[in-house]
Order: structure tokens, then sequence, then C-alpha cells
């Protein structure tokens, strides 16, 4: 496929829009603190809802699905930068995306073992995450630099691939936000096959949120391993790297302007509307008006 030749970064990198994209709602996370840490910049989200779940397809989909959303995100206009807002996309497509957008900055997400390491007591630390992320080389690399780069301390990670739990958060949102049945019993599924959880010696005492979809069930995540666990996710990092990234170091960055949020703000969907519409008035309070329809030849598989 012939690449949509990205816009250089305009002078000062100021104009153009934000990509960020996920299989789904999960990325909303990372959207909300990017938002957060960037209010003046503009922003166009791409949800694959109807390609969701990709942490349980192969590498071949989701690098062909991640290129054809880059694509799409390019076709609205100049970007500053690409966030793959997916652990899953980042674990095995950004490579693929870097090569193929040589111009275009892409940041992605990956489990925060790091931080986990620093902060756990007991040196326990527990990893959810989705099949095609833990399976993948790049978490495999990662896993073996976190440990190596700690060594004398040693930390145990125990990890979990969480099939069908992204894809029944987004089901949720479809049926109704207020249904929790399916989620709270995967939830309660893993959280026990993980072993003991607590600030007790060789208890699970940090845990790390591996998929952007599981940052909405924290809060039932949280009363099935006790309120001593404390959580990892990395929307914040995230959000921090994207600004230093498009922040020339000699510019202050713009103050807010004053255009509405439909304005500063597109989210598309390949999913059901009204599911994205829910979503987002939830978790970032933004009205309808902000979310669309991705166009029909978009639902096409590529
Ligand atoms: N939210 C994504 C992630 O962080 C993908 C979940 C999925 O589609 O399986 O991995």
């Amino acid at each position: 496929m012939a690449p949509i030749e990205p816009t250089p970064l305009s002078v000062g990198g100021l104009q153009g829009a934000i990509g960020v994209f996920d299989s789904g709602i999960g990325g909303l996370s990372v959207l909300k603190a990017l938002r957060a840490e960037m209010p003046q910049e503009r922003f166009i989200y791409w949800a694959d809802s109807g390609y969701a779940p990709y942490g349980e397809r192969s590498d071949d989909f989701v690098i062909a699905r991640s290129h054809h959303i880059t694509e799409q995100l390019l076709a609205k206009g100049p970007m500053k930068a690409v966030v793959v807002a997916c652990n899953t996309a980042t674990a095995v497509a950004i490579e693929s995306l870097r090569t193929h957008y040589p111009k275009l900055p892409f940041i992605g997400v990956e489990p925060a073992l790091k931080p986990a390491l620093a902060q756990t007591q007991t040196g326990y630390v527990g990893v959810m995450g989705t099949q095609g992320t833990l399976n993948s080389t790049r978490f495999d690399n990662l896993l073996k630099t976190v440990q190596t780069d700690a060594l004398p301390k040693k930390g145990h990670f125990v990890l979990k691939a969480c099939k069908g739990l992204a894809l029944a958060i987004e089901k949720q949102t479809e049926k109704s936000l207020d249904d929790t049945t399916e989620v709270a019993q995967l939830c309660a599924k893993y959280v026990q096959s993980m072993g003991a959880f607590g600030p007790a010696n060789a208890q699970i005492d940090t845990l790390v949120l591996g998929c952007t979809h599981y940052i909405f069930v924290q809060e039932i995540l949280q009363k099935l391993v006790g309120p001593d666990v404390q959580f990892i996710s990395t929307g914040e990092a995230v959000a921090k790297q994207t600004k230093r990234l498009i922040t020339p170091a000699n510019l202050v960055p713009l103050t807010p302007s004053r255009s509405s949020e439909s304005e500063k703000i597109e989210l598309w969907t390949t999913g059901a509307l009204s599911a994205l519409q829910s979503a987002a008035l939830r978790w970032l309070d933004l009205p309808p008006a902000c979310c669309h329809q991705a166009a029909a030849q978009s639902l096409s598989p590529p």
C-alpha cells in the first residue's frame, strides 16, 4: 500500500492534531491523560471496536489494522504524532509503523513493569494483559531488561493473559454501562488464578494493568484484591512523553484556546456509535457531537 506522506511538523510543531488509536474504547483512558496534560491540543481518536479484540488476533491482522487506521488519521489532516493507545498494537505493530512512516512520531504504551518493580514492597508484581501483548517478543525483551536492570533486587512477575476481558468491557459499554456481570465474573476468575494478594510476604502487592481497557474495571479489581494493592497504569507517563516529543524545548506550550470541545476533539468508531458516545460522555465528559461513525469503506477488512 502506498502510504500517505505525513505532513511535516509545522514551525514549532504547533499545528495539526494528535492522532490516538486503540482496538476500541480502552485508549480513551490514555486520551483522558493526554487532554489533561495538553488541553491546548487537538485530538483525533479512532476506536477500532468493529475489529476488537486485537489481543486474540494474529500479528498480521493487528499490523494491517494499525496501518489502515494510521492512513485514516492522516487523511483527516496534518498529524503531529500518533499515540498507539493499545498495548497489543504497540507490542506487535509499532516497529512496522515507524518503518513505514519514518517522519511521523509514534508513541506507544507498554505494561509499566519498571515502575511496578520500583514500588513493590513484597517483590511480587501481578501483570494483567492480553495474550497478544504477553506472548510478544517485545514484552519478553521488556521483562528480561527490567529483571536484569533490577539486580540484585529480584522481582517475581505473575503474568495473566486475560482472554475475553477487553471484549467483555467493550460489550458492557454497548449493552448498558451498569451491567457488569460478565466483566465482574472474568475479573474474579483471573484475580483468583494469580495467587494471594496483599502486603504480606510473597503476596502480590502491585498490579500492572497491561491493557488500556482494564483501567475501566479498576474499581472491580480493587474490591477483589483488597485495599492494600496498588495499581500501575501508563496513561499519564505516555501523555508526558508525548508532550515532550511534540513541544520543542525552546517553546512555551500554547495557552488553551476557546474552541468548543467538538472542534478540538473528534472520536471515530468502526463499532457502535452509541457505545462510543456513552463511553466518551461517562469517562471524558465529552458531548455526543464529538463522536462519529467511520465511513463505510473503513469497515471493510484490510
Ligand atoms: N486495549 C488494548 C490493549 O491495551 C487491546 C485490547 C484488545 O483489543 O484485545 O492491549
